[in-house]
């Protein structure tokens, strides 16, 4: 076992996030700008690489859980086989954050795999405003997709990046639908990535707003916070979950745990840093150590300050 490394906040790296390529078949208005719509699927990792890198940051840090992300993950043409790797790494917990478009085929290879967790992100009910959002068509085959993973025992989440002036109406519905189908949604203030790193504002919708519309039909209580989560937590009167992921108004950087890992190889300690970290040879105890520690010192110790990268590039 290696030393675990720390920062002066007791950070340390629990969860690695993976982006395992740079492309997208959706683009929504708050990441890509109309860019990043890519057919083919290439990649600058190959699935034995990555699974290599995995393997050795995990036995420096004992890593309690991987996210796979992208770009969009499902583009990847080795994904079963990538999440199958990563259960023989001995990793306790895999999970995948998806916009859910290729998702009803997948969804049993991928829990036969061993994956346990999805993310699938949802940003309408309506069609218009789906297609506003994500500039593609059919919510029904996301939601055929969120069913698929119910069906083939994945524990489901639902996220939603809510913007003013474009999907607010679609609150409601979002909470309805999840409701309905008892899977826990959270709502995503717009976070100031990518081509909104310096104007997030015009489409900002805060946690205060989220919950005064909420609360216009439900009635629900905070539930305490667990240590190194993304989002705070709400329940209803009859048992729902709801959380917030509030970057803005109430950013949870002072316990931060992800490391991220990007398609090219390179680690980020923080979303909100622009500089990738290359190490040169993964084998070197003595470098992976010291570029781990400099990934540590990329987080920021209390406010999200966002990047000029997208989500596309780096994964969420
Ligand atoms: N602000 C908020 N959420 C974002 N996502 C991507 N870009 C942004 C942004 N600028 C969301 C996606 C997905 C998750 C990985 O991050 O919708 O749910
Ligand atoms: Fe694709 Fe996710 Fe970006 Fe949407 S937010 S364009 S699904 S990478």
């Amino acid at each position: 076992m290696m030393n675990i490394v720390v920062d002066a906040y007791g950070r340390r790296f629990k969860t690695l996030r993976v982006s395992l390529l740079n492309k997208c078949n959706f683009n929504c208005t708050y990441c890509t700008e109309g860019e990043g719509q890519v057919k083919e699927t290439s990649t600058g990792i190959t699935a034995e690489d990555l699974l290599q890198r995995i393997a050795h940051l995990h036995q420096h840090l004992q890593l309690e859980t991987v996210r796979l992300t992208g770009g969009e993950p499902t583009l990847y043409h080795q994904l079963v086989e990538v999440i199958a790797g990563i259960q023989s790494i001995g990793i306790k917990t895999i999970s995948i954050t998806t916009n859910g478009f290729l998702l009803e085929k997948l969804a049993a290879p991928m829990k036969d795999a061993g994956l346990q967790n999805i993310n699938v992100s949802l940003d309408a009910m309506n069609e218009d405003l789906f297609f506003a959002m994500s500039k593609r068509n059919n919510v029904q085959r996301i939601i055929n997709g969120i069913l698929a993973a119910q069906k083939a025992g994945l524990h489901v989440k639902i996220n939603a990046v809510i913007m003013k002036g474009i999907n607010e109406s679609q609150i409601l519905p979002l909470v309805d639908f999840a409701f309905a189908n008892n899977i826990t949604i959270r709502f995503l203030e717009v976070m100031a990535m990518g081509h909104l790193h310096h104007q997030p504002q015009q489409y900002f919708y805060s946690q205060e707003a989220l919950l005064q519309t909420i609360a216009s039909k439900y009635s629900f209580t905070k539930i305490d916070r667990n240590g190194g989560a993304t989002a705070n937590y709400w329940q209803t009167t009859d048992g729902h979950t709801f959380g917030i992921i509030a970057n803005e108004s109430a950013p949870f950087c002072s316990d931060c745990n992800r490391l991220r890992l990007d398609s090219n190889g390179h680690i980020f300690g923080c979303l909100s840093s622009n500089h990738p970290i290359k190490i040169n040879n993964w084998n070197n105890h003595q470098e992976v150590t010291e570029k781990l520690q400099e990934a540590l010192l990329q987080k920021q110790p209390i406010k999200f300050t966002g990047s000029s990268l997208s989500m596309l590039q780096i994964g969420g």
